[in-house]
């Protein structure tokens, strides 16, 4: 099977991508996989990448990808359309993408994880790993994926929107109450988040969510604990499935699960499985595959909820790309459902084939 793995990317989470794509090139079989790897660099230009076996050091991380690396792939950004074609020398897109059977876009956040990858191997013909357009894009979105999700009949935490040149108004504080979080409504790997608990502390915290995204969510606290669940499959065949749900336990300063929490910090708790009645954890299971259906997601996506003292279920998000390390949480919850690293990937690509 030849394979192109689309990784990097132009959003903030560009090295988690890198270290993503470093765990699923060494688990893919060479025996089966014929890889081209593609990164696409932080200002946006496509390169292609000569020799895959010297990038996969074993220490797990790719390097990041810079223009100046390997054939450059004439696709960046720019709003002049003889830009579009190849320069003197350089591959086309046809190159890497023309003639493989299926591509692994592990991009996460923004030009990767919400619709506009996905729209691009629509447009080229080419089968893909994971979602969609329409459900990256509605997953990418906060605010988008909150009113999907409760349409469902899915229950969500209080929230509020604030675009550019707005302010939360004293209803809406007084609606959500103290603490709040305040998120780039598009963004991930917890990157712009801060936790506000005195209003005085807001504009700040909005400020530093804008850097990412004009539009900012404020969302109510939810008390209670915080639990992930893989889902894995298609809605048309063979069906959608959950992984068995692990809980997150953070004890640093910052008192949320944030991005030194996430890849950095080894005072983070992870129980897989979650430590929850064997009701809560079917509910979990339940309400993951309840809001992957709600999205119309496709390959995989890692459902992130919150589990009340009396059990409720409220869905925090859906990530359609969720972060694919060996140590993320998504390949471990499936080892602890009895599908390794390198069965999962072998499973994804194959669900996209299909
Ligand atoms: N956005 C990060 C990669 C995650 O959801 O795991
Ligand atoms: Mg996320």
């Amino acid at each position: 099977i030849r394979l192109a793995l689309l990784f990097g990317g132009r959003s903030t989470e560009h090295a988690i991508s890198c270290v993503s794509a470093g765990g699923v090139l060494r688990a893919l079989d060479p025996d089966v996989y014929d890889v081209v790897l593609v990164g696409i660099d932080p200002s946006g230009r496509w390169v292609l990448l000569p020799d895959v076996h010297a990038l996969a050091p074993a220490d797990g991380e790719l390097p990041r990808v810079t223009a100046s690396r390997g054939t450059s792939v004439v696709l960046a950004p720019d709003p002049t359309a003889s830009r579009w074609f190849p320069r003197d020398g350089a591959e086309s897109i046809q190159g890497p993408l023309g003639d493989v059977d299926v591509v692994f876009p592990l991009l996460h956040g923004p030009f990767g994880e919400d619709g506009t990858v996905q729209g691009l191997l629509e447009m080229a013909g080419v089968p893909y790993v994971g979602s969609g357009v329409f459900a990256s894009a509605a997953a990418m979105d906060k605010q988008h994926m909150k009113s999907m999700l409760r349409a469902a009949g899915l229950p969500v935490g209080p929230y509020a929107v604030v675009r550019a040149g707005q302010t939360l108004s004293e209803a809406d504080q007084d609606r959500l109450g103290l603490p709040v979080f305040v998120k780039p409504a598009r963004g991930g790997s917890s990157i712009g988040i801060s936790r506000v608990d005195a209003w005085a502390d807001l504009d700040t915290a909005v400020k530093t969510a804008r850097a990412n995204d004009p539009k900012v969510l404020v969302e109510a606290a939810i008390a209670g604990r915080e639990i992930e669940c893989g889902v894995l499959g298609r809605l048309d065949e063979p069906g959608a499935q959950a992984s068995v749900p692990a809980e997150i336990t953070v004890t640093s300063s910052t008192g949320f699960y944030d991005f030194e929490a996430k890849y950095v910090s080894d005072q983070t708790r992870f129980d897989i499985p979650a430590r929850l009645s064997s009701s809560a954890l079917a509910r979990v299971r339940q309400v993951a595959v309840a809001a992957f259906e709600a999205l119309d997601c496709a390959g995989l996506a890692r459902v992130d909820v919150f589990v009340t003292p009396d059990d409720q279920v409220v869905v925090n998000e859906v990530n359609t790309m969720p972060g694919f390390t060996p140590t993320s949480m998504f390949p471990r919850m499936w080892a602890a459902s009895g599908i390794t690293y390198p069965d999962l990937v072998d499973r994804l690509v194959r669900l996209a084939l299909r």
